[in-house]
């Protein structure tokens, strides 16, 4: 279905999100005849310029992109491209607003998409509502798409969502992760209601314990500022990672209404054990990178990276361990990890069963280390599942080995290359809020973190070390192996067989 005729408005068009993601994420959506000629996209930014200005900054970007995802010269950018105009001004100032609003004219829906830094979140909401541009008694939408990070502690979440709902309804707050474009994430509540052989598994009584996993490749680059005064917890573990555990753990909606999905995954969030400062201490590590050769560079030390300060105490890896206290998960521990300058671009969630009660095969070496059943999700890259189950190896003797029964999007499906923004401004445009966060949920999400945060703020130790290309420091290990287990190795499953 087509989206209504709208006008996105993007502050920060000159920005990096605006032509790497947002712009190359309408293409694909006009291409696939799903956003038509009743698009316009008025963008807005400081730096001066007119219309043509802001389209041809796009055109030397997108001539930049190559293979399947160059789209400069085709159709519909051309078509695109006509669509797009430009206004230069000050987010802090009405005559900005009032500008948009005359722009906007007779037009009814419109999208705010604050592609900004956060500190203008606030502001920009206010003056959006305060000038009229938020009313829609009209019978038009208007809605705002905010980008993480949406407060950096739970004290500052409360107080932006305060701050946003005292002038427009949750209805038209739209709160990006853009984990939540991900084609495996959003097939994660498929694969767990559309399957009676998953989901009837799905439990303490079944399950061992539950591993999400965020390596990155990429060091902190020239986000040096950025990340300096977030680190690692910050910047996966309260948004991306607790999506994936949102879906992973909530209980089954009654309906797939985004009310309905919502309310299950804030229900999960809020049953994340709140830990005391000792446990806290006892369930949460931290690493940072040192200088050392990664991918045929030599890459400087985190705390000698440009932008970061010397004795930064700053984490790139975390590693967690936390519960949900809730009838299904009573006593399942979730192991949760992220980090830079790793050793792969991994992003997966393995699900590991409880061993078999009783192996009644001889008594072998290799029977009696019957590995447990896992269930391996494999959200990026080379998205697939793959469930790793024990058979009868050929021959005479009764020795069993471990196989696996893999899944890839790729062998079954042209995917195309999508930047994952495509279902996040669709669903944008027709008003379904499912894969946006609602304000309880990422309260919830920075509730369960909080401890870890105050107590980090507190000490005075600095990060573990790890080596560039690792995947983390020594202590990451310990975190797991103290409860008799170990980090799965990444991508063995759906690697191993070649693919
Ligand atoms: C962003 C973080 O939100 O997500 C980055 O700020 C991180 O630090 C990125 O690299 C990871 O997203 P993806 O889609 O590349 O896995």
């Amino acid at each position: 279905h087509p989206t209504p005729p709208v006008t996105l408005v993007i502050f920060g068009a000159t920005g990096d999100l605006t032509r790497r993601l947002l712009v190359p994420a309408i293409i694909n959506l006009t291409r696939s005849r799903l956003v038509g000629q009743d698009l316009n996209i008025l963008g807005v930014g400081i730096e001066p310029g007119d219309d043509e200005f802001l389209r041809q900054r796009l055109d030397a970007f997108l001539a930049h992109l190559e293979g399947e995802e160059a789209s400069a010269k085709d159709e519909a950018w051309e078509s695109l491209r006509s669509r797009i105009s430009y206004l230069q001004g000050d987010f802090t100032k009405d005559d900005i607003f009032l500008e948009i609003g005359k722009r906007l004219g007779k037009t009814c829906n419109a999208a705010f998409y604050l592609a900004v830094p956060p500190s203008f979140f606030g502001p920009i909401v206010e003056k959006l509502a305060d000038l009229g541009l938020m009313d829609e008694s009209g019978g038009c939408f208007r809605r705002i798409a905010i980008e993480k990070p949406f407060g950096t502690d739970l004290a500052s979440a409360r107080a932006l969502n305060e701050r946003i709902l005292a002038r427009v309804e949750e209805s038209q707050v739209y709160r990006l992760d853009h984990f939540l474009g991900k084609e495996t994430v959003q097939n994660l509540m498929t694969a767990r209601f559309a399957n009676m052989m998953i989901e009837s598994l799905w439990n303490n009584r079944y399950i061992d314990h539950v591993q999400i996993t965020a390596s990155e490749i990429v060091d902190v680059g020239t986000r040096g500022k950025f990340y300096d005064a977030t680190g690692a917890l910050r910047d996966m573990i309260p948004n991306h990672l607790f999506q994936l555990l949102a879906m992973i753990a909530m209980e089954p909606p009654n309906s797939f209404d985004a009310e309905a999905i919502r309310n299950e995954k804030s229900k999960v969030l809020k049953a994340l054990r709140i830990y005391t400062p000792e446990e806290a201490k006892a369930n949460g590590v931290r690493g940072a990178y040192t200088a050392g050769p990664l991918n045929g560079t030599d890459l400087p030390a985190y705390r000698d990276t440009k932008d970061i300060s010397p004795t930064s105490k700053t984490e790139t890896y975390v590693a967690l361990k936390l519960y949900a206290d809730t009838w299904r998960w009573a006593g399942v521990p979730f192991y949760l990890r992220t980090g830079k300058a790793m050793t792969a671009r991994d992003t997966e969630i393995v699900i590991t069963f409880q061993p078999v009660p009783f192996a009644q095969f001889r008594e072998t070496e290799v029977n009696r280390r019957l590995p447990p059943n896992r269930l391996v999700i494999q959200v990026q890259p080379d998205e697939g599942m793959s469930m790793e189950i024990s058979i009868k190896s050929p021959g005479q003797s009764v020795d069993t080995v471990p196989v696996s029964l893999d899944f890839r999007y790729a062998d079954k499906f042209d995917i195309g290359k999508t930047t994952g923004y495509e279902s996040l401004l669709y669903d944008l445009f027709i008003g379904d809020q499912t894969l946006f966060q609602r304000a309880d949920g990422i309260e919830a999400g920075w509730a369960a973190v909080q401890p870890f945060l105050d107590e980090w703020a507190k000490d005075q130790s600095v990060p573990d070390p790890y080596a560039p290309g690792s995947m983390g420091p020594a202590c990451a290990d310990e975190l797991i192996q103290r409860d008799g287990r170990e980090w799965h190795e990444l991508g063995v499953i759906l690697h191993k067989n070649g693919k």
